[in-house]
């Protein structure tokens, strides 16, 4: 009997590309590659790629460095980089680096097996062309895990709204929503196999459905799945600030199993910044979203993503970036510097802020977010959170779970209560958690 093949995989990224990887997987199961942990042991490594920052495609050649020892000692193994990297990229990565073998595109998961097949027979490939129709998003199994208790649902991909610094539009094409019979048919599945939250997933989730003739809006789709039995939590990521609509936001008073987190990316606070990076609303515009949604739904976490150090940023911009994150409260921020990317508008733009200055802004924000967050943590002691419990925590006997408002919560449980909803009352806000005991 034949050994099994093993494919080790490697995710680097947004939700976007964890849920690439779960149909990677999927597909190379198909063709005999099972999951291994251990990169020495497999057959085929694939790296599925971010570009979004230098950093992060940094980090992809500085792992496809280390590949290049283990093909040395292994050299019947493959290689292949998917994901944004390889998009961008494409045959030059196979031109750079000899020891890679499989270069495949974010439009091109479905040729995997095929590429598979190819480079077992000693052949370098790579396929990153752009296929625009919504056919492609269903042409692959994508739900083959049995576990979990919360699982992505992808519903569109791409994205055309071209902010100045961003690379996804080019390496994720552009904006094709899924069929929503397709979405609810993949629901009801989870569903039928115990799965109790999701999380539906899209660049500008916002923008579902309105350039397919015929298709529902969002809002619509959010309704339908709330209607499927055995979903109990819903949610979205991510929305773009510039489509938030009272619709939407109303929908947070009037679908109970709509959770109460939002995911709402400001970027910057001030008007000539948000101008520059094409974001396509104003401070004012933002913060009245904000004061809508809170007005609509009292206990709302917001979340948000904040850049610092855009070209021509000014302490005066950036101050103002802080006092919107004043007035937000965010439970949470992810911040980044500011980072060129190729083919992007801002690329171009003068007025780099040094490094220095983008380091001691960005240190300067996380210290107001660190602050907010444990005042925000703190303030949910003596509250009872509705908590949905999805697994063992490393630490012996403990369960983590989530509010609602998407904050974690670390409890003493069992294992009887993974998967459901339960009552906790919440005892101590830390920095990055909550602690909490069951109400019995
Ligand atoms: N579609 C989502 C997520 C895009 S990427 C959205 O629009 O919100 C996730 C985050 O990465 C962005 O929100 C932005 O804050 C950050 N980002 C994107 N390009 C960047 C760049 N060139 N430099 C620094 N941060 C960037
Ligand atoms: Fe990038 Fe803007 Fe699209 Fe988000 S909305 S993916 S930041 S271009
Ligand atoms: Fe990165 Fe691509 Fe997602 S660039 S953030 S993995 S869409």
């Amino acid at each position: 009997m034949t050994r099994e093949k093993l494919l080790y995989l490697e995710t680097f990224g947004c939700q976007m590309n964890v849920s690439d990887s779960e149909k990677i997987a999927a597909l190379l199961k198909g063709v005999g590659y099972q999951p291994t942990q251990d990169p020495s042991q497999a057959d085929l490594v694939i790296l599925n790629t971010c570009s979004v920052r230098a950093k992060a495609e940094e980090k992809v050649y500085n792992h496809l460095v280390q590949y290049k020892g283990l093909k040395r000692k292994k050299p019947g193994i493959i290689l292949g980089v998917g994901g944004c990297v390889a998009q961008q990229e494409g045959e030059r990565l196979l031109a750079n680096v000899p020891h890679l073998d499989i270069v495949f595109g974010t439009h091109n998961l479905h040729l995997l097996p095929e590429l598979v097949r190819a480079a077992e027979k000693g052949e370098r490939l790579a396929e990153v062309g752009f296929i625009d129709n919504e056919t492609r998003l269903d042409l692959f199994p994508v739900d083959e895990r049995t576990d979990g208790v919360s699982r992505f649902v992808t519903v569109m991909q791409g994205c055309e709204n071209f902010c100045s610094y961003c690379i996804v539009p080019y390496v994720r094409g552009r904006e094709i929503s899924r069929r929503s019979a397709d979405i609810l048919g993949e629901v009801r599945g989870m569903a039928g196999k115990g799965v109790k939250e999701v999380t539906l997933l899209g660049q500008n989730v916002n923008s579902y459905g309105l350039k397919s003739s015929g298709e529902m809006s969002f809002i619509a789709l959010l309704r339908e799945v709330s209607l499927i039995p055995g979903i109990e939590r819903i949610r979205f990521t991510t929305s773009h600030p510039k489509d938030f609509s009272q619709p939407l936001i109303d929908c947070f008073a009037e679908i109970p199993k709509l959770c109460r987190h939002i995911h709402l990316p400001a970027q910057s606070g001030s008007n000539a910044v948000l101008a520059a990076m094409n974001r396509g609303y104003t401070r004012e515009e933002y913060l009245g979203s904000i004061a809508r949604l809170k007005a609509a739904c009292p206990s709302i976490q917001i979340t948000g993503d904040i850049i610092v150090g855009f070209p021509g940023e000014t302490e005066e911009d950036f101050q103002a970036t802080l006092s919107l994150m004043e007035e937000v409260r965010y439970t949470d921020v992810f911040s980044f510097i500011y980072s060129k990317r190729p083919e992007t508008k801002a690329a171009g733009y003068a007025d780099e802020v040094g490094q220095d200055e983008k380091q001691g802004r960005l240190s300067r924000l996380l210290d107001l977010q660190r602050r907010i967050t444990l005042e925000t943590n703190k303030s949910f002691v003596g509250t009872v959170q509705q908590v949905l419990i999805e697994g063992e925590s490393r630490r012996g006997g403990q369960f983590y779970g989530r509010t609602s408002g998407n904050r974690v919560v670390n409890l003493a449980a069992d294992v009887s209560l993974v998967g459901s909803i339960v009552n906790v009352m919440i005892t101590r806000g830390d920095q990055n958690s909550l602690q909490g005991e069951l109400c019995r």
